[in-house]
């Protein structure tokens, strides 16, 4: 086991941010329901625990609080806005609803050296968002900085390594936060910076030989970063005993289906079963214009056409998948909590705990960046590893209204003409998603002397680190120019082409 920190989760957007720089300073975390019993907590050997800040006040009669054994296993605790307040209250201190909310940026005064403000100016800039404040320190606490609207901007009892955070030091608008918090785990929490991915890979290798011993192991391929790096780990580790199935659902993007064989006869040369289901998804599509009845029946039909596969291979004992860590972390149901909310809408394309086979899911404990660094650790291209999240029911979620086949070409050659273009322009890295929607919506035109009377094209590009909000990308002139001009006279059944200029929230990245 690694040297461990732990981060308990009181529901901040921010919780999953806080994991990421533990592990960017090279020190593995693991995130956790608040509420964890300190008995877990310590069957875990962690080296230091971190209390994410949360949406709920400290005041409020059911705030949430953690097991308060806590405080007395002997570990360092960081308190991160909420947890400082927490852990001030708990700890013998008052917190006080602030009459002036402090949000956005402010400046911080540190008031002494060393501990966590090691190396740092006594002066800069912190990112806040908080309602309630401290206004009474617990026993052995003092103030180490300070910010205009709050005495206690950090404090600390270094007796008990007890420190604690009114701003959020994990957020790219803190100055110095990355310092703050590798402060805490070098120097505070004693860890040694020697957690690598290379080390995790060749360790994860080792444990799937192990546990697939000489059975045989199931994964569905989607071409996708996750799916593609979980085979190419699965190959490096069990050679021929992997066997991976991709399924075409009618849904894909052009030559989507021959690209993905390619990707795996140039990279993992194991055994791969292509099932063209797409007459099949196609035909059930036939009528349905409803979005989450199209959802539905796309990931139903995926399980059964899946199970079918599973089935004709023979014997297998386990199902691998690239589930990542995001997906594992319990979303915590705090009222405000907008990660518990967005979930379940995306849990789409899941396998049935009735197929009884063993899971395996080597890339549970990594984010997507890591997912990536792994990736290349195992050769695979940089292409497949950046290229942007397609979602499982494919373009049956850019069809608005009824998937038909002519409704489908329309898509799939104009999407195709966005992507080459965003290629040439070079700014298909630069987004994290871009593609184009289909509206049933006919409009008129004129092509030579004709009138044309054809569909409308929506282009879509957003920006954004992890899909939760998103906003809308300002593409070059030139290039959403060369993109309606070449849909608009290469694709036969479009006639218009518009950009959507759109944020998440209020509106979603997918049109559907
Ligand atoms: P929205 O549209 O909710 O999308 O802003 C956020 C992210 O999730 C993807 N997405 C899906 N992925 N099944 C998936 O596997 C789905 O049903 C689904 N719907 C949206 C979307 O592409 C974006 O990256």
């Amino acid at each position: 086991m690694p040297q461990t920190i732990i981060v308990l989760d009181f529901g901040s957007q921010y919780t999953q941010v806080i994991a990421r720089r533990i592990r960017e300073a090279n020190v593995f975390s693991k995130v956790l329901p608040f509420n964890t019993p300190a008995k877990q907590l310590e069957s875990l050997s962690p080296s230091g625990i971190i209390l994410s800040g949360g949406p709920a006040s400290v005041l409020a009669k059911d705030a949430p609080k953690p097991d308060p054994t806590l405080f007395s296993m002997g570990l360092p605790v960081l308190g991160i806005c909420y947890g400082l307040q927490l852990m001030g209250n708990m700890l013998g201190g008052k917190a006080e609803s602030s009459e002036r909310r402090e949000y956005g940026r402010g400046e911080l005064k540190t008031l002494r050296k060393g501990g966590l403000f090691k190396g740092l100016p006594t002066k800069f800039i912190v990112w806040n968002s908080h309602g309630d404040r401290l206004s009474k320190l617990p026993k052995g606490f003092r103030a180490v900085a300070s910010s205009e609207n709050s005495e206690f901007a950090a404090i600390e009892d270094p007796k008990r390594r007890f420190y604690g955070l009114q701003f959020h030091p994990e957020v790219e608008h803190t100055d110095g936060g990355r310092e703050l918090i590798q402060n805490f785990l070098l120097n505070i929490c004693g860890c040694k910076s020697d957690w690598r991915l290379d080390d995790f890979t060749q360790k994860t290798i080792l444990e799937l030989r192990d546990v697939v011993g000489d059975k045989r192991v199931l994964l569905g391929l989607s071409g996708g970063v996750d799916s593609s790096v979980a085979a190419a780990l699965l190959h490096q580790a069990i050679g021929e005993k992997l066997t991976c199935v991709f399924v075409d659902n009618g849904l894909l993007r052009l030559n989507e289906r021959s690209e993905v064989e390619q990707l795996f006869r140039d990279n993992f040369p194991s055994r791969l079963k292509v099932v063209n289901a797409s007459t099949l998804f196609l035909n059930r599509l036939k009528g349905i214009s409803d979005p989450e009845r199209k959802r539905k029946i796309i990931g139903k039909t995926f399980i059964e056409v899946f199970d079918n596969a599973v089935k004709s291979i023979g014997t297998v004992e386990f199902l691998a998948q690239g589930t990542l860590y995001p997906d594992v972390i319990e979303s915590i149901p705090i009222a405000g909590n907008p990660a518990a909310v967005i979930k379940s809408h995306h849990n789409v394309g899941g396998l049935p705990k009735k197929m009884k086979l063993k899971l395996i899911e080597p890339l549970r404990e990594l984010f997507k960046d890591e997912v990536r660094e792994v990736g290349l650790g195992l050769g695979l291209p940089k292409d497949v590893l950046y290229r942007h999240p397609f979602p499982g029911p494919g373009l049956g979620v850019r069809i608005v209204g009824e998937i038909t086949r002519s409704r489908l070409r329309v898509l799939r050659e104009a999407d195709s003409i966005f992507q080459e273009e965003l290629f040439n322009s070079r700014q298909y890295y630069k987004l994290w998603q871009a593609f184009c929607v289909f509206l049933p919506v006919r409009s008129v035109g004129v092509m030579g002397d004709e009138r044309t009377y054809e569909n409308v094209i929506a282009i879509r590009a957003v920006t954004s680190s992890d899909a939760m909000t998103a906003d809308w990308a300002k593409l070059p002139d030139k290039l959403l120019r060369t993109v309606s001009n070449r849909i608009i006279n290469e694709v036969k059944g479009a006639n218009r082409v518009v950009y959507d200029v759109s944020s998440k929230p209020p509106s979603t990245i997918e049109w559907e």
